[in-house]
């Protein structure tokens, strides 16, 4: 690689909002994007203007000064051939935040690897932590509910086992509080590659958290939901999360969240 494609492909990283990035088989080397964006960039010469005709250098220029900096080994947000055993690998035995301390296992994501259809809900529970697997509680019981049910209503011959089902973070937060913006953001990029593996039609974001993961946005999911969102190419239709519609009094947003659901199912299988 040559150094301004280093410099491009790490201004290409912090554009895309990533702010930190690991070293391949160390648990918790991170790097700040930007500070090395910023290093690199003053050990480089300016990259020319897009347009402008390169100048050869004049006869009487020196040589470039070697190259001091080693290129750092990164991560790419997707590494080419990327597969979800991979993505397992890198996670490890996780201690890159501080939901590891509470955490009996880490839920990894469960369903189909080649699914045309993924949910993104937001954190593991109880149930989840202590069985390893993503939405086998009573939200999870309603979520298969909802996506069997739907399915079958509308003719739609699928089964939650046709789906893959993940979270943004993979550690049961303590409580069960909301994850904080970091614990989203580290965990997040392997959210992000697994995505970028199954490649599916369109993605199910499961209440706020996953909706903020997956567009950056602060707004609401009763604004959000019904409209088709994207996560890079990838349409996105947020919902509101089955545990909120387990609230008794949520019956409106259960019958949007079916809707949005219908919606989905006959864009992804029709
Ligand atoms: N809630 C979530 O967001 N994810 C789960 O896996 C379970 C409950």
């Amino acid at each position: 690689m040559t150094r301004d494609e280093i410099r491009q492909f790490l201004e290409f990283y912090q554009d895309l909002g990533v702010k930190t990035i690991f070293e391949r088989g160390s648990a918790l080397q991170a790097e700040s994007l930007p500070e090395l964006v910023d290093d690199l960039n003053s050990l480089l010469p300016p990259l020319p203007a897009a347009k402008a005709t390169p100048k050869p250098p004049p006869p009487t220029a020196p040589p470039p000064a070697p190259m001091k900096i080693t290129p750092p080994t990164l991560i790419p947000l997707a590494p080419e051939g990327d597969t979800m055993q991979a993505i397992r690998a890198d996670i490890g035995d996780c201690r890159r935040c501080r939901l590891c301390e509470g955490r009996n296992q880490i839920v990894f994501g469960s369903g189909n690897e080649g699914a045309r259809l993924v949910f993104v809900g937001e954190g593991p529970g109880a149930d989840e932590d202590a069985s390893g697997l993503p939405f086998v509680g009573r939200a999870g019981q309603l979520l298969t509910q909802m996506i069997e049910g739907t399915a079958a209503k509308e003719g739609i011959k699928i089964l939650r086992p046709d789906v893959y089902i993940a979270n943004v973070v993979k550690c049961r937060p303590p409580e069960n509080r909301t994850p904080m913006p970091d614990e989203m953001e580290i965990c997040g990029q392997f959210l992000f590659r697994q995505l970028l593996a199954i490649k599916p039609k369109a993605i199910c974001a499961l209440g706020s958290t996953a909706a903020k993961a997956l567009l950056g946005t602060k707004e609401g999911v009763t604004k959000l939901r019904g409209n088709w969102q994207r996560w890079y190419d990838i349409p996105v239709m947020v919902t509101y999360h089955p545990s909120y519609l387990l609230r008794p009094y949520n019956q409106n947003a259960k019958r949007e969240a079916w809707e949005d659901l219908k919606k989905v199912l006959h864009f992804v299988y029709d």
